[in-house]
C-alpha cells in the first residue's frame, strides 16, 4: 500500500527488531538504493525502528528514523505501511505485532520461521481477508528465494517432492566433521565461536529450525495447511566420526536433510541426518549453504543453492518481499489461498520405504553374525552389504550393515529386537539412506 507523501509515493517501512538481520535491511535500503529505484515504482522508505535497548551500538544511522520502545506500537503508528518483524519468536511481541499490523491493515514482512510454523496458516487467512500481504522469503533457506520460485515459477506443476539442506549451521557441522575427523561437540564448540550456531544451539542440532522450515515449504508445495507438529523431526547429536567415516566408505555423505514427500499413504514430512550418495549434487553442497530440491510434475526437477543466513541474504530476501509489495504484487502467503489449505493426511511414520544403514558395536564371537542375521531374516530385511574391521581379542568392534528397501517400521523392530542380543555392546546407530528419486 504504498502512499503519497513529500517526496512522491513511498511504501514506508517500520522494522521490528535490530539485529543482524534488522540491521541489515536498513544497509541494503540505504546502500542499494538507486537499484530499488531503478526497479520499483516509488520509493521504499524506513520510518520507524524499534528494539530492546535504544543506546545499544548497531553501526548504522538509526536518527533519522522515529523510534518506538514497544515494537507492537509499529502496528499502529501513522507513518508505517509494512512493518517488518525481525524479532524472533513464536509467541510474545513478534506475534502480538503481526497480529495487531493485520488488524490495522498494515502488511507484514517477516523472517520468522517459528511463528509461521506454528501459527502461518491463521495468520494467513487474517491477511488475505483484510487483502494484505504475510511476505516470509527470509523464513526459508534465507537467501534462495524459493517461496517466490515454488508460488511463482513453478505454480503450474504438481509437486511431487520438496527436499533439502535447510540448517546452515547442521550442514557447516557435517562438512566440518568429515573434512577433519572431528567429532559433533568439538565442532559444535568452533560454530558456536564463530557465530554460526546460537548461544542454544538446539534448534539447529536438534531439527527443529529445518522442520519449522519444511513445513513451510510443504504448506507452498502441496496445498495443505502448514503442520509443523506432523514433522518426524531428529537432528544431528547422534552422527559420529565413525558414521561419516563409514558413509565415506560405502559411497555416501551424511546431511540432514528435510523432505516433504507425497506417497501413497499421505504427506510425509521428516528431518533427520541421512546419508545421501556422494556424486549426488546435493552431497556436494558444503559448510553453511542451503539447497532446496523440487520435482514438478511438468518441469522435471529443480535445484536452488545459496546461503541460508546471514546479514546479506536475509535482507536480501525481506527487501525482494518489500519490493513486491511497493509493486501491487500480493499473493496467497502459501501460493493456495489460506483459506482453502485443509490439514494434509499424515503418512504413518512406520510406512515410510527406504534402505537404511546401521552400525553395531559387537563383541567379536563366534555366532553373533549369525545372531544379527538371524533377526532380521526374522523382519524380513534384507542385507545390502556388510562391514567388519580387525579385533584385538576382547575388543568392541563396529559391525556395520546397509539394508535393500525395508520399511522404518520393520527397522524398528530389527533395533528393538537387536537391543536384546548380548554380544551387541550399545544400542543401534540406524541412519536412512536417501536416494532422493
Ligand atoms: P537477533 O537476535 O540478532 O536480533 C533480534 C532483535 O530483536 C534485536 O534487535 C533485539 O533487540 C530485538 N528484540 C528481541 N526481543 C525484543 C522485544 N521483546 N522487544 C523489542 N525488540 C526485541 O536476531 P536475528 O536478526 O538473527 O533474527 C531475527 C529473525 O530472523 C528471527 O526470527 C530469525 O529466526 C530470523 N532469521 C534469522 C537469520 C539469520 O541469519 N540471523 C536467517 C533467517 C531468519 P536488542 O538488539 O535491543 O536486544
Ligand atoms: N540457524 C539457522 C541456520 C539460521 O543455521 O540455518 C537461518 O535460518
Amino acid at each position: 500500500m504504498a502512499v503519497e507523501n513529500a517526496s512522491g509515493r513511498a511504501l514506508r517501512v517500520g522494522i521490528a527488531g535490530l539485529g543482524t538481520v534488522g540491521v541489515g535491511v536498513v544497509r541494503l535500503l540505504e546502500e542499494n538504493r538507486d537499484i530499488l529505484l531503478q526497479h520499483c515504482p516509488w520509493p521504499i522508505e524506513v520510518t520507524a525502528v524499534s528494539a530492546r535497548d535504544r543506546r545499544k551500538n548497531r553501526d548504522v544511522d538509526l536518527s533519522k528514523y522515529d523510534w518506538v520502545d514497544d515494537p507492537v506500537a509499529l502496528a499502529s503508528h501513522p507513518k508505517v505501511d509494512v512493518v517488518v518483524e525481525v524479532i524472533g519468536g513464536s509467541s510474545g511481541p513478534a506475534k502480538l505485532l503481526i497480529e495487531k499490523a493485520i488488524a490495522n491493515k498494515r502488511h507484514v514482512v517477516t523472517a520468522n520461521k517459528a511463528l509461521l510454523a506454528e501459527h502461518g496458516t491463521v495468520l494467513a487467512r487474517s491477511a488475505e481477508k483484510a487483502g494484505l500481504a504475510l511476505a516470509y522469503e527470509a523464513a526459508v533457506a534465507g537467501g534462495i528465494p524459493i517461496i517466490k520460485s515454488m508460488r511463482e515459477g513453478l505454480a503450474a506443476n504438481r509437486i511431487e517432492h520438496v527436499y533439502g539442506i535447510l540448517n546452515g549451521t547442521c550442514n557447516y557441522i557435517l562438512t566440518q566433521m568429515r573434512e577433519t575427523g572431528r567429532e559433533f561437540a568439538d565442532v559444535l564448540a568452533e560454530a558456536q565461536k564463530l557465530g554460526y550456531a546460537e548461544a542454544d544451539p538446539s534448534f539447529d542440532v536438534d531439527g527443529i529450525d529445518a522442520a519449522h522450515k519444511l513445513s513451510i515449504l510443504t504448506s507452498v508445495a502441496f496445498g495443505v495447511a502448514v503442520n509443523f507438529d506432523g514433522v518426524r523431526i531428529s537432528g544431528i547429536r547422534n552422527v559420529s566420526a565413525a558414521d561419516i567415516a563409514y558413509a565415506d566408505e560405502l559411497g555416501y555423505r551424511i546431511k540432514l536433510l528435510g523432505i516433504g514427500r507425497k506417497s501413497p499413504h499421505g504427506i510425509e514430512q521428516r528431518v533427520h541426518a541421512c546419508m545421501v550418495p556422494a556424486a549426488s549434487t546435493i552431497a556436494k553442497v558444503d559448510g553453511v549453504y542451503n539447497a532446496v530440491v523440487t520435482n514438478g510434475n511438468f518441469v522435471g526437477e529443480n535445484m536452488a543453492i545459496g546461503r541460508g543466513a546471514g546479514r546479506g541474504p536475509t535482507a536480501s530476501a525481506i527487501v525482494a518481499d518489500l519490493m513486491d509489495i511497493a509493486r501491487g504484487r500480493i499473493l496467497p502467503a502459501f501460493s493456495a489461498p489460506a483459506e482453502t489449505l485443509e490439514p494434509a493426511r499424515q503418512a504413518p511414520v512406520g510406512l515410510h520405504a527406504g534402505s537404511y544403514y546401521l552400525r553395531l558395536m559387537v563383541v567379536d564371537k563366534p555366532g553373533v553374525i549369525a545372531d544379527i542375521a538371524g533377526v532380521m531374516r526374522d523382519e524380513s530385511v534384507s542385507m545390502e552389504a556388510m562391514i567388519q574391521r580387525a579385533r584385538s581379542p576382547g575388543e568392541a568392534v563396529p559391525i556395520v550393515l546397509t539394508t535393500h528397501e525395508t520399511t522404518e517400521a520393520a527397522i524398528g523392530r530389527v533395533v528393538a529386537r537387536l537391543a536384546n542380543v548380548n554380544s551387541i555392546l550399545e544400542p543401534a546407530h540406524v541412519l536412512p539412506i536417501e536416494t532422493l528419486s
